[in-house]
């Protein structure tokens, strides 16, 4: 497939295309970053909603301390791009990827996250074997009842075990506040996310009092780091999608102080009836399910529904006069859902093409 060449403006794109407006996202960036040192935590910004080495570079350049992976391939990736302090932020299970965990130590000083020692002793051994070690955090159930060992005694004693282990270097806690990100009371959302995030640093204090080492207390996402970046005892906070924002994180979990950075380009190529029109983008170019994307280029359109590869707008009485062959630009509902679809973002700064950046660490599942 041949590329524009760089300083293209926007309508040189074949669509459906997925482009990053520079100056919105660096000053997401930005303000991540002074979220963060403001309170003096590390931002670890996951990786998932971009999954592009070049980005996580971007982000570590501005300030970031690395990123958070949710695979193994991902933080695969991330190595091979320069990054080395990676947080998988899941349990890592099965002889390859133990294989490929170590070779990965080799290359980078990535964290893994542990909720039972069946999924640590292989981990240890084949560190040990290879005469490495890898840090470990705990991840801690704090009501999301996804993976995680419940808060207090059992992740006391789980981090005791662990720090016995050869192969293991026990670095702390982890906890996700998912469960909290679209309380729609503000009152309420900041006082159920301080109760979760206090059970976590409860945790790291009670392991501590065992004379165990816990430096590092992971948490936060977009939809909730106004809160848990300024948690007493929070060393660290995850939050990833902030760099381009979106609807749901607006609509749903109420962010505010950021802006849209990311749009997709699409042409209108039907118009069957005067009220609707049909663009070359659907449900395998933007993801529908957990905000429906909007039209922001024109007035008075609206989108109806996505099937596999046929968007359907809904044109109110002044956007009739739409034609087929005119782009359309629309801001993704959920970025994360949406970007994983895509081969690569075209980065936009002054309506000209900056940068092509591939998400290399899509389709990396394993
Ligand atoms: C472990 C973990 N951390 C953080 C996040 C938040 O990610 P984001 O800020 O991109 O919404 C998620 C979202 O699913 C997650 O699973």
């Amino acid at each position: 497939m041949k590329l524009p060449p760089l300083n293209s403006p926007p309508d040189d794109l074949d669509t459906p295309a997925l482009c990053i407006d520079l100056e919105r996202m660096e000053a997401n960036i930005g303000h991540m970053v002074a979220a963060c040192s403001e309170q003096n935590v590390d931002w670890r910004p996951h990786s998932k909603c971009h999954k592009s080495p070049a980005i996580a570079q971007k982000l570590v350049a501005a300030g970031a301390i690395g990123v958070t992976c949710a695979k193994v391939g991902e933080a695969e990736v991330m190595a091979a791009g320069g990054i080395t302090d990676l947080l998988i932020a899941n349990q890592i299970v099965g002889p390859q990827k133990v294989a490929r965990l170590v070779a990965l130590r080799r290359a980078a000083d990535p964290i893994v996250c542990i909720d039972h020692l069946d999924q640590a002793r292989p981990i240890g051994e084949a560190m040990q074997a290879a005469g490495l070690a890898i840090r470990v955090l705990i991840e801690v159930d704090i009501g999301m009842q996804r993976a995680g060992v419940l808060p207090g005694d059992p992740s006391v004693q789980l981090a005791a075990a662990l720090a016995q282990l050869p192969g293991i270097t026990f670095a702390g806690v982890m906890g996700y506040e998912g469960h909290l990100l679209r309380v729609p009371d503000p009152v309420e959302k900041e006082q159920r996310i301080r109760a979760a995030l206090e059970s976590l640093v409860e945790t790291k204090q009670q392991v501590e009092s065992r004379g165990i080492a816990c430096p590092i207390v992971s948490c936060g996402g977009t939809g909730s780091y106004t809160y848990s970046v300024s948690q007493p005892g929070i060393t660290e906070i995850q939050a990833g999608g902030a760099i381009f924002m979106d609807d749901y994180y607006r609509n749903q979990c109420h962010v505010e102080g950021l802006d849209f950075a990311l749009t997709l380009i699409a042409t209108v190529v039907s118009r069957p009836t005067p009220d609707r029109a049909i663009i070359d983008a659907g449900r395998k170019t933007m993801n529908s399910e957990a905000e429906t994307p909007r039209v922001i280029s024109h007035p008075g359109i609206l989108v109806q529904s996505l099937s596999a590869e046929h968007g359907t707008l809904i044109l109110a009485p002044e956007a009739r006069g739409l034609m087929i062959g005119e782009r359309l630009a629309l801001m993704p509902g959920y970025s994360d859902f949406t970007c994983v679809l895509h081969d690569r973002f075209f980065a936009f700064r002054d309506q000209r093409l900056e940068e092509i950046w591939p998400l290399e660490g899509r389709g990396r599942l394993q």
